[in-house]
């Protein structure tokens, strides 16, 4: 079987808050979990370039989380480097639990050198896999990891229990700093630089140079079932991923399961997770399989489009000393990825995923909607500095937007400002329903490519039902986004091309069993239609989650009322919350003990995950 590559990526965000008299159960009752995060400097080999990077514990991919549903965490990160730290429990849906949600400068200030913040926050609803990443700069490139939520105990999988079950994260290097690479291309205006290579585990693999070692390895067992938890971290490119000879059955997305169904690829977007179930050959197959990563890419500028490969290993029995001997002879397949650019293979893809939606896991879509959105998504311009020569389009920088509006990141977290009462001069509740000058977003562009700048965040009362189009825009040419949206899982009820027809693509949506997820590739060229209940007060950041289109501004805030209204039982819990904010520690955390959380260098050996009380 032949092999393929390609890479790119852009980015987005939009935040909302609520205000609230919602009065949880609180999950008192329950396990805590207790992790400690050390943040610190470690050195790193890869393509045999060693650098210093910012990471957890000294492990790269970081630690895994590993919890319950239904379980509490407490989280206390401790940073020991020069540069501000924050981070964000991807996917977690922080259900009246926002200051623990860690976008810097959204629901808090960044932890400062020698600083530590606790994050508290329980998992309610939710099983699969998720990740934490940093969140604040470039700074996720190497500060990752998996967060494993299983079931409630004695509740079973929707599928066969499998035999092992193994996390894999695909993540991007970068031989230089990525710090650096993030600061000068905002400084010249123009593209950042690309990575290096993507990774699996934190390993390159055999495809690049001097990096056969650094080779992710899945030793398996013939004529059983393994669930593999998918997660990209990739900072700007989706991904498309195969193993070559094996079939994948996808029973699980962002922490949600979906009906079952097989698939030899899948394509999986930057925040994006994804369970599958690989059945290995029943017999012992006398053959050696990669497992390979390339980019889905849409956008105009430069990307990455190396390939990441991983290898599939059968293990011959102890008793087997020949086969074992003759390991490197065997034969070894590729996968064939998609082409670069499979944007139909990406449809394709997006159509299958559906709800499982059964009586125990049904899909509470929203049947009606009390606020409708009409987003555009894209890039655009910004004039270049005075005196200065800038390199994205014409001279101009490079700017991302939502309707128009390039986020300005505040210099105070948003959800402080909501909480005291004091948002002026840090946010105006004024983002657009819609683009103020209406134009045609997939055809030709409009000749002026400038977007504004600004703070600004969709206010939604309490329980709010909201139905969001998000449109890309063909300003600088069209380009997938995958949208996230923190503190809410949204259903993605339709999805088309060329621009949306209010009058004629709703009839089309599907109310009954959509994926629900919390970040949705927004199509090249075309648009895709959410649906939320805003059942969760706090501020939220909704954005790309390409790194570069959010450091370009693709953002919008959420504010969602009920914070400032209902006093009492919201009051308790955020005030607790807000000595947090200003990093006054009173939780001392400690390791989960049972939980052991590294990759090793062969670290492919795969185990069950268990959350040991
Ligand atoms: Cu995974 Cu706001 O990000």
């Amino acid at each position: 079987m032949g092999v393929s590559l390609l890479s790119s990526s852009p980015a987005f965000l939009v935040f909302f808050s609520f205000s609230t008299f919602c009065l949880l159960a609180d999950p008192v009752l329950g396990i805590t979990r207790h992790y400690k995060f050390d943040v610190k400097l470690h050195n790193v080999t890869r393509l045999c370039h060693t650098k210093s990077i910012v990471s957890v514990n000294g492990q790269f991919p970081g630690p895994r989380i590993v919890a319950r549903e239904g379980e509490q965490l407490l989280i206390k990160v401790v940073n020991h480097v020069p540069n501000n730290i924050s981070i964000h429990w991807h996917g977690i849906r922080q259900l009246r639990s926002g200051w623990a949600d860690g976008p810097a400068y959204v629901t808090q200030c960044p932890i400062q050198t020698g600083q530590s913040y606790v994050y508290n926050f329980t998992i309610v609803g939710q099983r699969g896999t998720l990740f934490w990443h940093a969140h604040i700069s470039w700074l996720r490139a190497t500060l990752y990891g998996p967060i494993v939520i299983l079931p409630k105990r004695g509740v079973p999988y929707p599928f066969a229990k499998p035999y092992k079950e193994v996390p894999i994260i695909f993540g991007e290097w970068f031989n230089a700093d990525p710090e650096a690479v993030i600061s000068q291309a905002l400084q010249t205006g123009g593209g950042p630089n690309v990575s290096d290579a993507y990774t699996i585990n934190g390993l390159p693999g055999p495809l690049y140079n001097c990096s056969a070692k650094d080779t992710f390895k899945l030793k398996v067992k013939p004529g059983k079932t393994y669930l593999l938890r998918l997660i990209n971290a990739a900072l700007n490119d989706e991904l498309f991923f195969s193993i070559a000879n094996h079939t994948l059955t996808i029973v699980d997305v962002d922490a949600i399961y979906v009906k079952p169904f097989e698939t030899e690829t899948l394509l999986i977007t930057p925040g994006q997770t994804t369970n599958v179930i690989l059945k290995t050959k029943p017999k012992y197959p006398n053959a050696t399989f990669l497992m390979t990563a390339r980019p889905y890419v849409t956008g105009q500028g430069t990307f990455d489009n190396s390939t990441v490969a991983g290898i599939l290993e059968y293990e011959s029995l102890p008793s087997n000393l020949h086969s074992s001997i003759s390991l490197e002879k065997l034969p070894l397949f590729k996968p064939n990825l998609p082409a670069l650019n499979d944007t139909s293979f990406a449809t394709n893809f997006a159509s299958k995923l559906r709800s499982l939606g059964t009586a125990q896991y049904p899909a509470n879509v929203p049947q009606k909607v009390d606020k409708r959105f009409f987003f555009t998504v894209g890039l655009g311009t910004s004039p270049c500095q005075l005196n200065q020569t800038c390199q994205g389009p014409n001279g101009t920088r490079f700017a991302a937007s939502v309707n128009n509006v390039s986020f300005a990141m505040p210099t105070t977290a948003l959800l402080q400002a909501h909480f005291f009462g004091q948002s002026n001069g840090v946010y105006t509740p004024d983002f657009p329903s819609s683009p103020i000058i209406p134009f045609n977003c997939t055809g030709t562009p409009p000749n002026n490519t400038m977007v504004s700048n600004g703070t600004k965040v969709v206010v939604l009362p309490f329980n709010t039902s909201v139905e969001l189009v998000m449109q890309d825009t063909s300003i600088l040419g069209a380009e997938s986004h995958p949208l996230h949206l923190h503190g809410f899982n949204f259903f993605v009820v339709g999805q088309g091309f060329g621009n949306f027809d209010p009058n004629k693509d709703p009839a089309k949506f599907n109310l009954i069993d959509p994926v629900e997820r919390n970040t949705v590739g927004v199509p090249s060229g075309g648009w895709v239609a959410i649906r939320f209940l805003a059942d969760n007060p706090g501020v939220w950041f909704m954005h790309c989650h390409l790194e570069v289109h959010t450091s370009w501004g693709l953002e919008d805030g959420l504010d969602c009322l009920g914070w400032r209204t209902s006093q009492s039982e919201t009051y308790a819990s955020a005030s607790r919350s807000s000595q947090m904010l200003i990093n006054t520690t009173h939780l001392v955390g400690s390791n989960c003990t049972g939980v052991e959380a590294s990759f090793s260098r062969d670290g492919g050996r795969a185990r069950n995950i268990e959350a040991n009380e």
